[in-house]
């Protein structure tokens, strides 16, 4: 079967790849794994910053994680799609299908992303996976109705990219003005999948950043601060990196390349 093929062939996901940074952003929903990581030992935590960092001439370390070549870089069509179901029920189908065995962490992160995908949302929270290019147009469409939105995304604009390193703010940071946004993260999974989330209302400030790093590295990154704090774990690394405590003031993070902000 030249489908079956086509997924073996893209498999060796990174499954480590954004992982970490997921489990980070969405610690403010209590369903989901805390990270109890480090920032001494872990630079991929050094994604945050405070949103009175943001000004020209800053210099701050911060990680971004960068894909390799195995790592799916398109969507599926909806018709690839549809023929392999999305369901932690068919969990041992899937093992079978892509020939994981059930201990892998390969399993354990399938496992992962479908009990991610499967959670309720919580409050007026949008919150939707995706797993094809219609069903990203289907779920911008559902969330933004007639109004068309633009993707906002991090790009990394040399090829000397180096996963964590000082960065400086080489022009002042550019507020991007919009009260509705959807933030769409790539999941570890043998193809590939967004889960986005995201809502009405204006409970974060989206900014463009030009970065130039210690090694003359640029990159153009999308960064998202969000207002309201009160709602996160005390434990959060957020709060170990910067100090402060759930409701003391916006946290910012950087958007991982690949992932997605959608904005009116
Ligand atoms: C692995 O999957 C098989 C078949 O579904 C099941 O019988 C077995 O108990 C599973 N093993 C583990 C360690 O979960
Ligand atoms: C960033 O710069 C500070 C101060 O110059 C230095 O102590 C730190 O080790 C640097 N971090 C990285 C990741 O290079
Ligand atoms: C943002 O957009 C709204 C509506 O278009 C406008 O009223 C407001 O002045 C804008 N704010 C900034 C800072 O540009
Ligand atoms: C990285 O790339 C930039 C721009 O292409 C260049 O100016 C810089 O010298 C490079 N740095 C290293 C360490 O190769």
């Amino acid at each position: 079967m030249a489908f079956a093929s086509f997924i073996l062939s893209a498999l060796l996901l990174q499954f480590s790849l954004g992982c970490n940074a997921l489990e980070i952003l969405d610690n403010n929903h209590n369903n989901v794994v805390k990270p109890k990581e480090d920032p001494d030992y872990d630079p991929s935590l050094h994604v945050f910053f405070k949103v009175t960092d943001l000004y020209l001439g800053k210099r701050m370390p911060i990680y971004f994680a960068s894909n390799d070549d195995s790592t799916p870089t398109h969507l599926l069509s909806k018709t690839q799609a549809d023929s392999i179901p999305f369901s932690s029920s068919k969990l041992p189908y899937l093992l079978e299908y892509f020939q994981f065995s059930n201990s892998s962490s390969q399993a354990k992160a399938m496992e992962t992303t479908l009990r991610q995908c499967e959670l309720k949302s919580i409050g007026d929270e949008f919150k939707r996976c995706v797993t094809s290019l219609e069903s990203m147009m289907d779920m911008t469409q559902e969330f933004f109705g007639s109004v068309k939105p633009k993707v906002l995304t991090t790009k990394i604009l040399s090829s000397n990219h180096t996963l964590y390193q000082n960065y400086t703010l080489v022009e002042k940071p550019l507020e991007v003005n919009t009260s509705e946004m959807v933030a769409c993260h790539t999941m570890a999974y043998p193809y590939m999948v967004y889960y986005c989330h995201g809502h009405k209302g204006h409970m974060t400030r989206i900014f463009k950043l030009a970065l130039g790093g210690d090694n003359n590295e640029r990159i153009e990154s999308i960064s998202v601060c969000h207002k309201d704090t009160s709602m996160w774990d005390a434990d959060h690394v957020a709060f170990r990196l910067l100090g402060g405590y759930p409701g003391s003031g916006p946290v910012c993070h950087v958007i991982p390349i690949d992932n997605l902000v959608w904005v009116a």
